[in-house]
């Protein structure tokens, strides 16, 4: 499974990637607004700092302003994934772009029926919002289920990139299930190397070690 940081904010991407386990990053326009930072710094800061994908999202609504920052976007590095909401402009967009060899990331995914029209536009990953879906009482991760069998039935190539990542359960389920990608915040990677039994192994541990004669 590959592990993607949900942020814009490049301490967070920094003490990610000193780890070894991040695979990429995926922003959102609330996300940038969160830094109080230019989009431009903060993409060109991310950019320069991973190797792997970066989805970085359109603001037009109607399809010749989606494909004209797609396009821009693209130019800005090989790791440029174009985050293209799921709307009808949206997926006639991820069509275009998937023609162009542009990778796309399609965002805002609440059903698996709408996951399936990202499918046939060539999407490279889809992003189903598990814990915004939970929030209404949906539960999140059957819609993920049903997305991976649909992909399965029929072959689709496009990834299916669990967002909306809440806490490690979520985490733990979208790995049962076989999604491609998690994208979660920091704090939710932090969660995962949790354990109180790890800590109070450790401790004891060293507190024997004092006890080996030199
Ligand atoms: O990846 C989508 C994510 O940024 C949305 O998360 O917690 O705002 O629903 P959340």
């Amino acid at each position: 499974m590959k592990f993607f940081l949900d942020t814009a904010d490049i301490d967070e991407i920094r003490a990610a990637s000193a780890w070894g386990i991040l695979d990429g990053v995926t922003t959102n326009p609330s996300l940038v607004a969160k830094t109080g930072r230019r989009f431009d710094d903060v993409k060109a800061e991310i950019l320069a700092l991973v190797d792997g994908p970066v989805s970085l999202e359109v603001t037009a609504t109607d399809y010749e302003g989606m494909m004209r920052e797609a396009r821009a976007l693209a130019q800005e590095g090989p790791q440029v994934v174009v985050k293209i909401p799921l709307t009808p402009a949206g997926i006639q967009a991820t069509a275009t772009c998937t023609k162009e060899g542009i990778r796309t990331n399609v965002t805002l995914c609440f059903s698996a029926n709408q996951a399936l029209l990202a499918a046939k536009a060539g999407a490279t990953y889809i992003s189903p919002f598990v814990g915004r879906m939970d929030d209404i009482g949906n539960p999140g991760m059957d819609v993920v289920s049903d997305i991976l069998e649909i992909y399965n039935n029929y072959g689709y190539e496009t990834q299916v990139l669990a967002a909306s990542l809440r806490h490690p359960a979520h985490v733990l389920e979208a790995a049962r299930l076989g999604a491609h990608v998690a994208t979660m915040p920091i704090k939710v990677i932090e969660q995962l190397f949790k354990h109180p039994m790890t800590d109070l192994g450790l401790a004891r541990f060293l507190a024997d070690w004092q006890k080996v004669p030199e």
